[in-house]
Formats: C-alpha cells, structure tokens, sequence
C-alpha cells in the first residue's frame, strides 16, 4: 500500500470540489525580495542588472517581462542562489539568501518549485524520477513518492509518460516534465521560466489555469518569465473563486479593478522600468512599454 505524503503543507490543486479549505490571509510580507541588487557578467563585460529593487508579496504572482537578454533569468537564478550578486541583498521569507552557506541555500532550494527556460532534465532518469527528484532529495524513497508523482503528472496530461525516458519526448512534454517538477509536492513558491514557450496553446491555457488556481485557491507565490502579452492579459484578468457552498468557479475581472492577484515587473537596460499592476501597465506611456505592447 502507498504510504502517504508528509510534505508540510497539503493542498492538491486537482481537488478542486474538495475541502482544500480558504486559502490562509494574504499578508503584505514579501516573500522574495530583491534590495538594490547587481550583477555584472566578464563576457562580454555588461552590467546586466543595476541596483534591481522589488518585492512579490505572499500569494503574489509577479510577472516578469523584458527584451532577450533583459536579465530575467539571471533574476531567477539570483533567487535561487544559483547565482550570487556583486553588490545588494536577496531575501527569501525575510531570510538573507545572500548570506547564507551554500548548503543552507540547498536545503532552502529544495523547497522551491522551478521551471528553468531550458528544461533541464535529467536525461539518464525517468520522467517519474525527474519529477520525483526534489522530493527524493529531501529523503523521501520513490516508492513513497510515488502517488504524488502520478498526481502530478496528471495535472499536467502526462500520466502515460511515467515510465518513459525523457530521450523518448517531443519538446512539448519534456516542457510539461519540467513545470510537473516544479510543481511536485506542493511548493509555495513557484518560479516559472517561459514555462509555456513551446507548448500549443491549448496546454498552454491549461498550464496558465493551473497556476492561477494555485495563486487564488492556494496562496502560492510565484514569478513567470514571459515574453508574451497574451499570456499575461490572460494571467491578470481571470481568476478562481469558491462559493460559499464549495463550487470552483473560474471568471474574467470584468470591471472590478485589481482584484488579481498579479503584478508585473519589467525589465530594460539593467533597470526596473515598471514596478505595479497589470492595468497600469496597458496604459503607461513609456517607449520601452508601449513597444511591447500590441
Ligand atoms: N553565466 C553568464 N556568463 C556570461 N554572461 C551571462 C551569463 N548569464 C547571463 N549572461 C548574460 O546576461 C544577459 C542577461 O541574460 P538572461 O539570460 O538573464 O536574459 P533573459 O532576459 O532571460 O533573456 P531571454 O528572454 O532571451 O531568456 C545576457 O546578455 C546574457 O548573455
Ligand atoms: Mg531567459
């Protein structure tokens, strides 16, 4: 028999008529937060982020846009300690990551789910032990594990792919491979890196639901990468919502203005060049934004 699952908190975004429970208040700490931070790279010498300062609140999704080679990977990877800063400070949950021993940053690590712009599997495991893999890092054994990885490989259409090598998949499913990593075990913090790019939009859609039911029903905080305002349109105007007799029900903003949990931050030449809400953003005037927008 499957043992379950201890894996702090448990919200299963599949059960959507069960009793997930209200998501806990959104208090206005932030869980990432970035202190004039830069970083410069030697080839070719570029100073790809100057004095970068923002903050994504509990249960915020933060939108991260900006030109190729803007630095809004490098941005994830600060995060998560992959990369280290030449100047300014980088908290997690008002920890100090920059401070912090490269083990305390793994331990830190495991509990944050990643979708890296480039996959990243690994080629000699499973599917099911790519996506294990957090998990299997903090001890769990695969056996024990083995239902949360079914779960979610589900959530993402890939429960056939259990088994199979990620040599074996089209682009697409190692993509969704990727974001089940992520996903696995209920992290609540949650980077996606393009995470759609790739993918046909119908998934696509589907992966966008998944995310913001996390945001709205579960208080899941996260950043996504995009580069694609349509995605971003979609990601700030709906939402989930449970009635008070426990029904999902999934709708457009309409006219009541930010109500969306979800900002963006936009990146250009090194700097912050919009820090706020999405219907902000539709009407600035700056050159920068207005070139990105249709
Ligand atoms: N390890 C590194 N060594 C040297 N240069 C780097 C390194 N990492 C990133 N860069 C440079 O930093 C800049 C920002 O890179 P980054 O990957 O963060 O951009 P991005 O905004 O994610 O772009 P894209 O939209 O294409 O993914 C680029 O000019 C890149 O070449
Ligand atoms: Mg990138």
């Amino acid at each position: 028999m499957m043992r379950s699952l201890s894996l702090g908190r448990h919200h299963t975004a599949t059960e959507d008529t069960g009793a997930a429970g209200p998501p806990s208040p959104l208090v206005d700490r932030p869980v990432i937060e970035f202190r004039e931070v830069s970083i410069s790279f030697d080839d070719p010498p570029r100073r790809v982020l100057d004095r970068i300062s923002f903050k994504v609140c509990k249960g915020e999704m933060r939108i991260l846009l900006g030109p190729t080679g803007s630095g809004k990977s490098t941005i994830l990877r600060l995060t998560i300690g992959l990369l280290r800063p030449d100047e300014g400070q980088i908290f997690l949950n008002g920890q100090e990551i920059t401070a912090m021993t490269e083990e305390e940053i793994l331990k830190l690590r495991q509990r944050i789910g990643v979708v890296f712009q480039e996959d990243a599997l690994f080629t000699s495991l499973t599917v099911a032990e790519n996506v294990a893999y957090r998990l299997l890092e903090q001890g769990y054994a695969l056996e024990d594990v083995e239902g949360e990885v079914r779960r979610t490989l589900r959530l993402v259409g890939l429960e056939h792919a259990y088994g199979m090598m990620p040599s074996e998949l089209s682009g697409g499913m190692s993509r969704r491979t990727a974001i089940a990593r992520a996903l696995v075990g209920n992290p609540e913090l949650i980077l996606y890196d393009s995470p759609l790019s790739g993918l046909d939009p119908v998934i696509g859609r589907r992966i966008s639901r998944l995310a913001m039911r996390l945001r709205d029903l579960h208080g899941v905080t996260s950043m996504w990468i995009t580069q694609n305002m349509d995605e971003v349109r979609y990601l700030a105007s709906h939402f989930y919502e449970r009635t008070t007799d426990g029904r999902l029900l999934f709708r457009r903003e309409g006219d009541r203005f930010c109500l969306i949990n979800t900002k963006i931050l936009m990146l250009a030449e090194g700097r912050v060049i919009f820090d706020g809400t999405d219907e902000l953003f539709w009407s600035a005037r700056d050159p920068h934004i207005r070139q990105f927008l249709p």
